[in-house]
């Protein structure tokens, strides 16, 4: 409450321009619902307090009342989790280079300058290769009745012209206020949805429900319901050059799937020190929810080197490592992997 009222006569003497708290609503459509969407296609980008903050002694877990500072998890960094879970989107938390200070009064000033000087904090990193998103989730609390400015430097520095973005927002008693419009004007080619999720700050810790219900009415429910439908197929890979060959039982992990998704492959094998074939799948594999390999004294792991982006399929023992994931096991021709050679062609077994 101390929050608020603090807000509210701060707002009172520097927002005398009262915006207005109606959205202006310019996209008035519906879009079209993208059912099946690839999560590869999809970036949840966002903006939260508590990532942007030095944070108090016990990293910010601070009694709300006690001390009305910044809080983890951010009441937008919690639902933008929550759409990544619902979607498998990428994930990534817009960073200033200078963080906010954790007081509220300190952090209200700071905002209330960059907005009166309609800056554009400096960034940490900007997301890779935004070209290959077509959906952009894209979260922000209100600040001073619009948005963070670092929210509209990450705007400037990406190019959304013709991607679907749905917008979702936490707030005090504000609403959404002018921030839909601040963040048309800064990508004005964007197909912005009307449909937006916003939320009271004190109902965001609870709002997960809501959260995936509005992500599944937008038609993104893809990721849970693969993983509903794969726990129950067993997902079986053959690789061989021709002469030698391996059959693989894949995990039910993500990056496993997602293996499995873009079979069937043609690609060159490679030998890596005395124990392991390698292969590069053509993208990226999501490793969030896929086991570390752990350590194998015989061999027949298939895993993945994150780092590198290659498929191990492991022929002799093996130390694992943090960055070395678990894709599955060879179930025959464990001996051949050693002599594969040249190019392999890795299928789906029906
Ligand atoms: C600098 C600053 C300015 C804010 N301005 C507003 C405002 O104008 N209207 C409002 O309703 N809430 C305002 N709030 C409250 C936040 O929108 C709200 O607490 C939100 O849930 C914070 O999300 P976060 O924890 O992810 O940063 C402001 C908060 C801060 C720190």
């Amino acid at each position: 409450m101390r929050r608020i009222i603090s807000f509210l006569s701060a707002a009172i003497t520097a927002f005398s321009l009262a915006a207005s708290s109606q959205v202006d609503m310019q996209h008035e459509e519906e879009l079209p619902i993208s059912e099946g969407s690839v999560s590869d296609n999809i970036l949840i980008a966002y903006f939260s307090w508590a990532e942007n903050a030095v944070l108090p002694e016990g990293d910010g877990e601070a009694d709300a009342v006690s001390s009305p500072s910044v809080r983890v998890p951010g009441n937008v960094q919690q639902p933008a989790g929550w759409i990544q879970e619902e979607t498998g989107g990428d994930l990534f938390s817009i960073r200033v280079t200078e963080p906010y200070p954790s007081d509220w009064d300190a952090c209200l000033e700071r905002a209330n300058e960059e907005r009166g000087s309609n800056a554009r904090p400096e960034l940490q990193e900007n997301i890779r290769d935004p070209e290959r998103y077509d959906t952009v989730f894209l979260g922000y609390p209100n600040w001073w009745y619009g948005v963070p400015m670092p929210l509209l430097s990450f705007l400037d520095q990406n190019d959304f012209s013709g991607k679907n973005v749905y917008l979702f927002c936490s707030h005090g008693t504000g609403g959404l206020a002018n921030s839909v419009d601040l963040i048309t004007e800064a990508v004005p080619d964007a197909i912005i949805s009307d449909n937006i999720f916003d939320c009271c700050e004190e109902d965001a810790p609870s709002s997960e429900d809501d959260v995936k219900s509005w992500v599944n009415e937008l038609g993104f429910f893809i990721a849970s319901a693969n993983q509903n439908e794969q726990e129950e197929v067993s997902m079986r890979i053959s690789v061989t050059d021709g002469e030698n060959k391996v059959e693989y039982e894949l995990n039910n992990s993500g990056a496993a799937r997602t293996l499995y998704e873009m079979l069937p492959l043609t690609v060159g094998v490679e030998d890596f020190s005395t124990n392991e074939k390698t292969f590069y799948p053509p993208k990226e594999l999501p490793c969030e929810d896929t086991p570390l390999a752990g350590t194998d004294a015989e061999g027949g792991t298939l895993a993945y080197y994150e780092p590198w982006g290659d498929v191990v399929m492991f022929y002799a023992g093996y130390n694992g490592n943090s960055s070395l994931y678990e894709l599955g096991h060879a179930v025959s021709g464990t001996d051949s992997i050693s002599s594969l050679s040249g190019t392999i062609t890795i299928e789906a077994v029906e």
